[in-house]
């Protein structure tokens, strides 16, 4: 008995070693949500163009087969994110009722299937043509627009959908759109000398976040008046934020490492929680920052029922001018870099796929990433509620195209858009049925 006993404690332990099955849904608080996410852009594809991005995973077709595939890992919870222009093809007028019943049967497939939708309602696509009439988010009628577009997916859907994400990564639709110029409308002063699409890097990724922040309390406070009472329903926004270290003691550095979450972080939750941006901001940006006035400050301030955060890494900080934050950046000095990388596995035109779902990295990087979220609720008493995996399955990424893969399944590009679980979906599996 005694050799049997052994001989369990000994499998036992290679499992948890092998699998990471240290922890697993059991070991988190009653009802803590696991989902995975994704967005309209990147996942659903246009109806009838058949070419690259257009089609993407044609979730608009798929979605039934896709929700099976969640079902079957045990998830709770779907984050999808409503197209704008499905709903208003011209960003304004006119509903596209193909659009809303597309909606209406993926939230009811979902919830058919037990799993909860939570849905943004802006991802990053803007319909054309409210870029090409007004500039988007450079202008302050967007508020009004949004506000509408907005209360429409409210009154059509909110009878089934409890969870609101207002906004994915304002600040990324800032930065990357406006200063960086990378991403849609690739917006810059300076990139490359010639790709920028107009524009200007110091002042426009401030009105752009500041009109996204209106955009959002405004919604909240409609939100709130009108639907929750009957809806009972919980909104918020999805920010993403590095998390930083001091590279040294100094307090240089450690003011420095507050500055990078001031501009990172900061920009959008300190005017969530205080009504206005950090002081760091309003220092540095100075009069190019806009500014809230008194009625704007009590509308921000308290506009959500939940924060969402995308952390995608950790920096080391330090203090140097060569920027408007002043802070140089450095993962140099830890395992902590490149752990975005971790969750792609890259595009490998040369491997097959029965070796590229064999994901170890990924799944390694979620059993640590639970294991330290859990020690954030346990020991620090973080009120965490869920955790969202980037993403059910490869997709389109905004500056990669298919040459990333997030995935927990292997989607095939070349034949059917077929979908391949990955190990990282037996680990999920696992990990959900204990
Ligand atoms: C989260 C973003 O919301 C999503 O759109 C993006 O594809 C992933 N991060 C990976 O970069």
């Amino acid at each position: 008995i005694n050799g049997l006993i052994f001989a369990i404690f000994v499998v036992g332990l290679w499992i948890q070693i092998c699998c990471g099955q240290n922890i697993s849904r059991g070991s988190f608080p009653e009802g803590f949500v696991f989902g995975t996410a994704s967005s309209a852009y990147q996942y659903e594809g246009k109806v009838v163009d058949f070419s690259n991005a257009d089609v993407a995973n044609d979730q608009y077709h798929l979605y039934s087969e896709d929700i099976k595939l969640m079902k079957d890992m045990g998830m709770d919870a779907y984050r999808f994110s409503i197209a704008w222009s499905r709903i208003y093809p011209n960003g304004t007028g006119q509903i596209n009722q193909a659009g809303i019943d597309h909606y209406n049967n993926l939230i009811n497939t979902l919830l058919a299937n037990g799993i909860e939708p939570y849905v943004t309602i802006y991802h990053w696509d803007l319909p054309q043509s409210l870029q090409d009439r007004y500039l988007g988010w450079l202008n302050p009628q967007i508020i009004k627009n949004f506000a509408i577009y907005a209360e429409t997916c409210f009154k059509e859907f909110g009878d089934r959908v409890k969870f609101w994400i207002t906004f994915n990564e304002p600040l990324n639709i800032a930065v990357q759109g406006y200063d960086v110029g990378l991403q849609a409308p690739g917006r810059c002063s300076v990139l490359l000398g010639v790709l920028c699409q107009g524009g200007n890097s110091a002042t426009e990724p401030y009105i752009v976040g500041h009109n996204i922040l209106l955009s959002h309390a405004t919604v909240v406070d409609t939100y709130k008046k009108k639907y929750q009472p009957e809806q009972r329903g919980s909104i918020g926004i999805s920010l993403n934020s590095y998390w930083y270290e001091p590279a040294t003691n100094s307090p240089d550095d450690i003011q420095a490492t507050q500055r990078a979450l001031d501009f990172n972080l900061g920009w959008f939750i300190e005017p969530l929680i205080l009504g206005d941006y950090p002081s760091s901001m309003r220092t540095r940006v100075a009069s190019r920052l806009p500014s809230f006035s008194k009625i704007e400050s009590t509308l921000l301030k308290g506009s959500f029922d939940f924060i969402g955060i995308n952390h995608y890494t950790t920096w080391y900080a330090s203090n140097n001018n060569i920027n408007i934050v002043g802070v140089l950046l450095n993962d140099s000095l830890a395992d902590s870099g490149a752990s975005t990388l971790r969750m792609d596995d890259g595009n490998n035109p040369l491997q097959s796929i029965k070796d590229a779902l064999k994901d170890q990295k990924r799944i390694k990087y979620h059993n640590d990433y639970l294991t330290n979220l859990l020690a954030a609720i346990k020991d620090d008493g973080c009120n965490v509620k869920g955790y969202f995996v980037w993403s059910l399955l490869d997709n389109w990424e905004w500056q990669a195209g298919f040459s990333s893969r997030f995935g927990l399944y292997y989607v095939d590009y070349n034949d059917k858009l077929k979908r391949y679980a990955k190990d990282s979906v037996k680990w999920f599996k696992n990990f959900l049925a204990s």
